[in-house]
């Protein structure tokens, strides 16, 4: 490929479909109409466009996220912080015991900005990757137009707690924010807040479930308020969730409405370890060492509870911390 370098970024002229194809290290991407490519010196591995973006977008959008994002069962990437693995078949038992699986690590800019470069290009103006199916047009066809307005999307991370003043503020029509087709029974009312004299500045609340029926994105958890590092991020979940989590710490879930089904994996092999579903109350501790994949079939609203501590990782891969949060 005729390979041109913009800050790191290595670039095709686009093909007959007008998309660019892509290296980075020793791997190559490319797509087509319906399909992304994956090369690497001992393999090859292809995905259909809509979930390779979905996964993408969420990579980007969250710098690599907590430990390991399995794009599929084959590629994915693992974060640690400061550098970035890019793997193929490396968490899959049957690619190691084959010897194609393949990982090199980048310096977390460089893949930052060869992923945001690709998803850049390969989203079409039709394709919002952070929208439920039923919500957005078309991931496929030749290259029509760009979508930067979605794939650039603010990301909230409050810094307190969304309401209070400096922070992430509420949404409401006013901001853009409809309440979304399957919450519209959900109230819209707001807290009335009666602090103490001298308490005034102090006192906040806000609806969260009001601030979730309002979100236009799925699979997208936002920090909505945060003490130390104790994070909420509550998302709104629609269909599947494109990426298979692989823990490096462990989180809870608490489903606020409706139901998600979760397949649990061995974050290492693959190998099945249980399947779940979450209705409306439950709450889950998700071990440190496993992988997991959601499937809501209807629109939900999930509470993600993570600690952001940096120290996590190393305490619980050195024995020091528990695998499970909690003995029953
Ligand atoms: C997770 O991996 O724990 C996760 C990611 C995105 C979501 C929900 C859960 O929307
Ligand atoms: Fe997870």
């Amino acid at each position: 490929m005729a390979v041109e370098t913009v800050r790191g970024v290595q670039a095709s002229e686009p093909n007959v479909h007008g998309y660019r194809s892509f290296s980075l290290g020793e791997f190559t991407f490319r797509r087509d109409e319906y399909f992304v490519y994956v090369k690497w010196p001992t393999g090859s591995h292809l995905m259909s466009a809509d979930a390779f973006l979905r996964a993408l977008q969420r990579d980007v959008a969250w710098q690599f996220f907590y430990g390991t994002v399995n794009f599929d069962g084959v590629v994915g990437t693992v974060n640690h912080y400061g550098t970035v693995d890019l793997f193929a078949g490396r968490y899959n038992d049957a690619y190691r015991k084959a010897e194609l699986d393949h990982v090199e690590n980048f310096e977390t800019p460089l893949i930052m900005a060869t992923f945001r470069a690709i998803l850049e290009d390969w989203t079409n103006a039709s394709f919002d990757p952070f929208a439920s199916p039923h919500e957005t047009g078309t991931a496929f066809g030749p290259k029509t137009g760009d979508n930067k307005a979605a794939i650039n999307r603010h990301r909230v991370t409050a810094k307190r707690m969304v309401a209070v003043p400096g922070d992430e503020p509420v949404r409401s029509d006013a901001t853009g924010f409809r309440i979304n087709r399957q919450f519209l029974d959900v109230p819209q009312d707001a807290p009335e807040i009666i602090a103490e004299p001298g308490f005034e500045g102090e006192v906040n609340a806000f609806n969260l479930f009001a601030y979730l029926s309002r979100s236009d994105v799925t699979w997208n958890p936002s920090v909505v308020s945060a003490c130390k590092n104790s994070l909420y991020c509550p998302t709104t979940e629609e269909y599947i969730l494109p990426i298979i989590h692989g823990n490096d710490r462990v989180e809870w879930f608490v489903q606020l409405s409706d139901e998600i089904y979760w397949d649990v994996e061995n974050r290492d092999t693959g190998a099945v370890r249980a399947k779940d579903l979450m209705k409306a109350g439950d709450v889950a501790a998700m071990p440190a060492n496993i992988r997991h994949q959601g499937y809501a079939p209807k629109r939900s609203m999930l509470l993600v509870w993570e600690n952001a501590s940096p120290d996590l990782p190393g305490l619980i891969s050195s024995g020091k911390l528990p695998i499970n949060p909690v003995d029953f």
